[in-house]
């Protein structure tokens, strides 16, 4: 019998507990022992619950009882889910996390605790919801090069640019009816201006390349000036617009960043619509995969801690190696990155050429008094350059 504490009942670890009691024979099949849900922690009390009996409000409490062995995070943000995990894995319990903050902030720091306590940290619900997407970088690609992983990792994100694509509306009314539908967040901040999408390539990121990237040092843009205008120029290129967050090899080192893109009809990640998530990912010999699946939500990101578990349960006294240490990552500069810019402006065909060179128009007949064009490939150092001289430029969109 396996040993379970399950810290914060909100979304996540209410799923989590519930996904244990339904599917309790599966479990035990699949991870060899039957696994009960000891504690929950939590402020509330939940009175009239099944799990209200097994309400604990000190952290010591889970710690210090030598009858847990593994302990699910899902509190969320770093403070003091930190304090909490690091506490946990220094009394030698495993420790399974759905939250992004804390890993993409203490990921290498928490390992390494593990390590020394020949215990496990895994975090698989922390990108993709219930896309298993950890794991396989972790224990499957693991004879590749990963050349580039990029993917549509915010759900919310994802939902509000396919229903502005869909009816044609501004993102101010998309919002409102995501918030309304529970989709989007009171504050939405994290999600629209790209923090979220940062944190999950962040993790991606360090995964991918073995060593700790500073989530501050990835260049990160949100959806919040793509306007339905922009969406009618999307479709006049058969593209659509997709926030990406995006990691590469160059010769300089990997470069990641977080923006919006126009993603081409036959690339994989086109049809990725709604809340769903899809993660590319190129290895040297593996060559296009696509990791694609419910990216949020209850029962999904449970779902991937679930998973965790029954990994934790299966290598109780072992600890598996994951490739991420302390040492920082030195990011390429995304300046020196190249891709192809559409821009939106008031400025003549004249002027755009005199500044841009040869340059491919979109013209949206419905817009009289302005123009779209696609550049050439260049860095982004050398479009700021040239757009710095363009008067009136309303927008700019980089090519997937
Ligand atoms: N706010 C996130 C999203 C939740 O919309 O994808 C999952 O991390």
């Amino acid at each position: 019998m396996v040993k379970v504490a399950v810290m914060g009942y909100g979304t996540i670890g209410s799923g989590v507990v519930e996904i244990l009691e339904q599917n309790k024979q599966r479990i035990k099949k699949t991870s060899g022992e039957d696994v009960e849900v000891k504690y929950v922690l939590d402020l509330r009390e939940f009175e009239g619950d099944p799990i209200q009996s097994k309400i604990v409000h000190d952290y010591k409490v889970i710690a210090e009882d030598p009858e847990i062995s593994v302990v699910v995070e899902t509190m969320g943000g770093v403070e003091p889910a930190f304090t909490f995990v690091k506490a946990m894995l220094e009394a030698g319990k495993n420790v399974t996390t759905s939250n992004k903050a804390l890993v993409a902030d203490k990921g290498a720091e928490l390992i390494a605790i593990a390590e020394q306590k020949n215990v496990n940290f895994l975090f698989e619900a922390s990108v993709g919801g219930g896309i298993p997407i950890i794991r396989p970088l972790m224990s499957s690609i693991t004879g590749d090069e990963i050349v580039e992983i990029s993917g549509i990792v915010n759900g919310t994100t994802n939902y509000m640019l396919t229903k502005m694509t869909a009816e044609g509306l501004e993102f101010d009314d998309v919002l409102k009816e995501a918030q309304a539908k529970g989709y989007a967040e009171k504050d939405p901040t994290a999600d629209i201006e790209g923090y979220d999408a940062c944190r999950k390539i962040a993790i991606l990121t360090s995964v991918v390349c073995g060593q700790q990237v500073n989530y501050e040092d990835i260049h990160t843009e949100g959806i919040t000036k793509i306007t339905a205008t922009d969406i009618l120029y999307a479709k006049e290129m058969n593209r659509a617009i997709k926030l990406l967050a995006t990691s590469r090899q160059t010769n300089e080192g990997y470069v990641a960043m977080v923006a919006p893109f126009l993603i081409p009809q036959d690339h994989p990640l086109y049809n990725v619509n709604d809340v769903f998530n899809a993660i590319f990912v190129k290895g040297n010999m593996l060559g296009d995969s696509m990791f694609y699946g419910s990216g949020a939500g209850k029962l999904p990101t449970a779902s991937a801690v679930v998973g965790d578990i029954v990994d934790m349960v299966k290598h109780m006294g072992k600890h598996i190696i994951l490739n991420w240490d302390a040492t920082p990552m030195v990011l390429a500069d995304y300046k020196k990155c190249e891709s192809k810019f559409f821009v939106r402006t008031k400025a003549s065909k004249e002027e755009i050429s005199n500044i841009f060179g040869k340059v491919e128009f979109v013209d949206v007949k419905s817009l009289a008094d302005e123009i779209g064009f696609v550049t050439e490939q260049m860095t982004e150092a050398a479009y700021e350059e040239k757009a710095a001289k363009l008067p009136d430029l309303l927008q700019m969109i980089r090519l997937a």
